[in-house]
């Protein structure tokens, strides 16, 4: 694989949107975490995607169009209550999964009759989303990340997460990725604002499960039923079609586990006494030595940071990483999803070192 750098002025962005008609990968910042794109009507296109990533080719993804896009073009059926959400929350990081219109390919549906479909808020998308065939494409992405890792929320992430800085910089040529090597370009867009991923709402199946939460976000689900009047329901365990809510998911490679904050200093103490290399990401204990990353102690600028903390505390080879158990209340709902899948493989880790 290699790759083009550059930064994201007007002709960088036309050169990407160039990249994305000729069939080319682009990876771009959206406000919630960086995503892998590719033309969405495009299937070869797609597929490069799915290459890049090394993610399973039955998992959908999103298709991000400009604000104003004729959602009619990609979905059917459209309920009013997703119109009332598109008017109140895109752009931003809300996707939406409805009927899809059939001339979706199915590497962008998994094969099923629906599709995600959203409208990202950051400045560098939108100019991307516009200037890609005159502001009637259509973006497949997922988050920038190998399938599995923790999502990428600035372009360095990117650069880090397919090993792409070993490349030499250069200009845009506007060149198709070729069957040689995988080609991404990388748009620079500093660093994502939400910092986790958008929340989903299923729409698909309204007269039989209502709206569905399908992964908890910024966009909280008291905010969707402010709009909607019904708090969107659970997911039922028969769908799990989300890549972002398999069990294992945003894990970093060094074991991670959640220790409550009036046993995490001892813990560290314990840990430490043992001979074990110890990070901690933390929001109200106060510093536990080097390697720690201390959040915000409210939801949103602890989801600003965490995919990065947990990054950064990677590099430092650590045994294991300890994060203070946030608070369980609604607003945290999006930052405890993604720690519990980033935590999954590494039960009884703690157990293992302090039975040494
Ligand atoms: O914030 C985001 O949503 C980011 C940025 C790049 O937009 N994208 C993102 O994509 O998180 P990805 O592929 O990493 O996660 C999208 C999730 C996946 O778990 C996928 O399974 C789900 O959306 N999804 C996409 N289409 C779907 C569909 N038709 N039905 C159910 N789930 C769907
Ligand atoms: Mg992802």
């Amino acid at each position: 694989m290699s790759v083009v750098n550059t930064v994201a002025d007007a002709a960088a962005i036309a050169a990407g949107a160039r990249v994305l008609e000729a069939g080319g990968l682009v990876a771009f910042p959206t406000e919630t975490v960086y995503g892998l794109g590719a033309d969405a009507e495009n299937p070869a296109a797609v597929a490069r995607i799915y290459e890049a990533k090394g993610r399973p080719n039955d998992h959908p993804v999103i298709v991000h169009v400009a604000p104003g896009a004729d959602l009619d073009y990609w979905v059917t059926d459209i309920p009013d209550v997703a119109r009332q959400l598109v008017a109140a929350f895109w752009p931003g990081p809300l996707t939406l999964i409805l009927k899809r219109a059939s001339h979706i390919p199915d590497a962008v549906s998994g094969g099923q009759d629906t599709v995600g479909i959203r409208c990202p808020s950051h400045p560098v998308a939108i100019a991307l989303l516009t200037a890609f065939k005159g502001g009637r494409g259509g973006v497949a992405a997922p988050s920038a990340n190998k399938f599995g890792n923790v999502s990428p929320t600035t372009a360095q992430h990117v650069r880090d997460e397919f090993h792409l800085d070993d490349v030499e910089e250069g200009s845009i040529t506007g060149e198709p990725a070729c069957s040689a090597g995988l080609h991404v370009t990388v748009l620079e867009g500093g660093a994502s604002q939400v910092g986790i991923e958008s929340t989903i709402v299923d729409l698909s199946r309204l007269a039989t499960h209502g709206a569905v939460l399908l992964r908890p976000g910024h966009i909280t689900a008291q905010q969707i039923a402010d709009v909607i009047g019904q708090l969107p329901a659970a997911p039922d365990q028969a769908a799990p079609r989300a890549s972002g809510t398999l069990e294992s998911h945003y894990a970093p490679r060094t074991p991670v586990t959640m220790v409550a904050h009036a046993a995490l200093a001892d813990t560290v103490a314990q840990l430490q006494a043992r001979g074990a290399r110890v990070a901690v990401i933390g929001h109200a204990c106060g510093e536990l030595g080097d390697n720690m990353r201390l959040l915000p102690a409210e939801p949103v600028g602890y989801a600003y940071g965490i995919y990065a903390a947990l990054r950064e505390m990677d590099l430092v080879q650590a045994d294991v990483i300890l994060v203070e158990t946030p608070p369980q209340d609604d607003a945290w709902l999006g930052v405890n999803d993604r720690l519990r899948r980033s935590v999954f493989g590494s039960t009884g880790i703690l157990a293992r070192f302090l039975s040494q």
